[in-house]
C-alpha cells in the first residue's frame, strides 16, 4: 500500500492547532536487545510514527507552535546520520537531508545534536508537550535540558513554565481513525481473517498448537504483515480457559475445542480476531450450545455498536445474553437481573467485551468523559469479544468442563451503524463446519 506522506503533515498541523503554542518533543521507541548481538524486531513508537511516518530507530520529532511570535510552525526531525560502513551491515538509513526532503520536515539534524539543539529550541517556549512518564530515562533527560535552559535566565531566556503530557491531545486524535487509517485497518483485518480461514482448513487432531500458529505466521508474512499485533494464542481444550495462554505447545485432541486469538499488524495498525472451533471439525451438542450463546451475545453487542449509543452499550447487550445463557446452562442461578446484579456471571466471563483498536492492539483513548461512558462516534474502532470459560468444578455440569469460547471481531463505527472489518473469518457453526469439511 502506498502511503501518502501528506497525512503526517496534516496530523502535525492538527496537533499544533490544538496546542496553540509551545514545543512538542516525541522520541521514537528504542531498539530492544533479545540476547547477545540480536534485537527484537524493531517497532517504532506509535505516537512518533503517527506524526512522522518515519520508521527508523534513534529518532526524535520536535514540533514548534509559536503563535505568539507569528512564526511559522516548525516540524524538525532528529535522526541517524548516513553511515556507509554501518549501512553495509544494517542497511539503508535515510540521514537528515533525505529524511527532510522525503518526509516533508522543515529541518532535520543528526541525532547526536539533539541535546544542544533542544536546549536552544526550548528557550522562550511557554509550554513543553511530551509523553511525560512514558520512559524514565527520557524524563530525566528532558528535565535536565529544561534545567540548562533555566540556567540561562540572566541572558533573558526563559524555560517552559509548564510540562504537559502530549498524549492527552494525541490519544484523542488517534481514537478517531481517518480514511487512510481505516483503509490500512481493513487490509490488516482481511489478512488476519484469511489466516483464520487457513487455520480452519489445516487443523486436525494430533497436531500441536504451534503447528497451527505456524499457519498464521505464514499467512501474515506472505501478505507483507511481518509481525503479529500481539502474541498469538492457540489454545486447545482446557488451555482455552487461560485467557493469556501463549504456551502453544500442547497436542490437539479429538473432541476438544480450539480457541485461536491471532491478528497481524499491517503498516503500524493492529487487527485482533478470535475464533473457536472443534478440532475434529464437528461441534458436540454441549460445545454447540455454549458456542451459540456466545455468538448470540456477540451479535447483540455488534447491533448495539452504533452512533448515539455509549461505549458500554455493546458490553451491556452481550452481558444480558450471556447471563440468560448461563442460567439456561445451569451455570448461574436466578433471573438475568440477579445474575447481573450479583456479578455471578464473572466466574465464567471475567473480561470486558472490547477495547479500542488502532496502532496499539489495546489502543489509546478515554472510555469515559467525566463519570459517563463516552458516546460512540464514526471513526472509532474497537473489538467485540464476548466469551465463556468453564473450568471443571463439582457444581458445574460435567459436559461443559473445559469449554472455553471467545468470538472476537473488529468493528468500526460509521454514520449509519458499524462496519465489521473482520467479517471474512467464518463464525456461524454451519460455515465453520463446512469450511473444515472442505
Ligand atoms: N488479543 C488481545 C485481546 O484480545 O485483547
Ligand atoms: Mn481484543
Ligand atoms: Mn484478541
Amino acid at each position: 500500500m502506498t502511503i501518502d506522506l501528506t497525512i503526517y503533515a496534516q496530523r502535525r498541523a492538527r496537533l499544533l492547532e490544538k496546542m496553540q503554542c509551545g514545543i512538542v518533543i516525541i522520541p521514537t521507541a528504542p531498539e530492544v536487545a533479545r540476547n547477545g548481538d540480536t534485537h527484537y524486531g524493531y517497532r517504532y513508537d506509535s505516537n512518533f510514527y503517527y506524526l512522522s511516518g518515519f520508521a527508523e530507530p534513534e529518532a526524535v520529532l520536535v514540533l514548534i507552535a509559536d503563535q505568539d511570535d507569528h512564526r511559522q510552525p516548525q516540524a524538525i526531525l532528529f535522526c541517524r546520520e548516513k553511515n556507509p560502513e554501518r549501512e553495509v551491515w544494517d542497511g539503508y538509513r535515510a540521514g537528515p537531508d533525505a529524511a527532510k526532503e522525503q518526509f516533508g520536515f522543515d529541518a532535520a539534524y543528526p541525532i547526536a545534536q539533539l541535546d544542544e539543539k533542544l536546549a536552544e529550541l526550548m528557550g522562550n517556549q511557554a509550554a513543553l508537550f511530551y509523553p511525560l512518564g512514558h520512559d524514565a530515562a527520557w524524563d530525566r533527560r528532558i528535565l535536565k535540558l529544561r534545567g540548562e535552559v533555566q540556567a540561562k535566565v540572566r541572558s533573558g531566556i526563559r524555560a517552559p513554565d509548564e510540562i504537559r503530557d502530549v498524549r492527552t491531545l494525541l490519544n484523542e486524535m488517534r481514537l478517531f481513525k481517518d480514511e487512510h487509517e481505516l483503509a490500512v485497518m481493513r487490509r490488516a483485518a482481511a489478512i488476519s481473517a484469511q489466516a483464520h480461514r487457513r487455520a480452519l482448513q489445516f487443523t486436525r487432531p494430533e497436531q500441536f498448537e504451534y503447528q497451527i500458529e505456524a499457519e498464521f505466521l505464514h499467512e501474515f508474512c506472505r501478505h507483507g504483515a511481518r509481525h503479529p499485533a500481539y502474541p498469538t494464542i492457540v489454545a486447545g481444550g482446557a488451555n482455552a480457559c487461560v485467557l493469556h495462554y501463549v504456551g502453544n505447545n500442547a497436542v490437539l485432541s479429538d473432541g476438544d475445542l480450539l480457541l485461536i486469538d491471532a491478528g497481524c499488524e499491517m503498516d503500524g495498525y493492529a487487527s485482533d480476531i478470535t475464533r473457536t472451533f472443534p478440532v475434529n471439525g464437528r461441534f458436540s451438542a454441549a460445545q454447540r450450545e455454549v458456542y451459540e450463546i456466545v455468538l448470540a451475545a456477540q451479535a447483540a453487542a455488534i447491533a448495539a455498536a452504533r452512533p448515539g449509543n455509549t461505549w458500554d452499550a455493546p458490553h451491556d447487550a452481550a452481558l444480558r445474553v450471556l447471563a440468560q445463557g448461563f442460567i439456561d446452562l445451569k451455570l448461574c442461578q436466578g433471573s438475568v437481573d440477579e445474575v447481573l446484579e450479583s456479578e455471578s456471571y464473572k466466574r465464567f466471563y471475567m473480561h470486558r467485551t472490547g477495547h479500542w483498536l488502532g496502532m496499539d492492539v489495546h489502543d489509546v483513548g478515554d472510555y469515559k468523559t467525566g463519570d459517563n461512558w463516552r458516546a460512540l462516534q464514526p471513526g472509532m474502532v474497537f473489538t467485540v469479544e464476548p466469551g465463556c470459560y468453564i473450568r471443571p468444578a463439582d457444581d458445574v455440569p460435567q459436559a461443559l468442563w473445559n469449554i472455553g469460547i471467545r468470538i472476537e471481531d473488529d468493528v468500526a463505527i460509521t454514520a449509519q451503524g458499524n462496519e465489521v472489518l473482520t467479517a471474512a473469518a467464518p463464525r456461524a457453526v454451519v460455515d465453520i463446519e463446512e469450511l473444515m469439511r472442505a
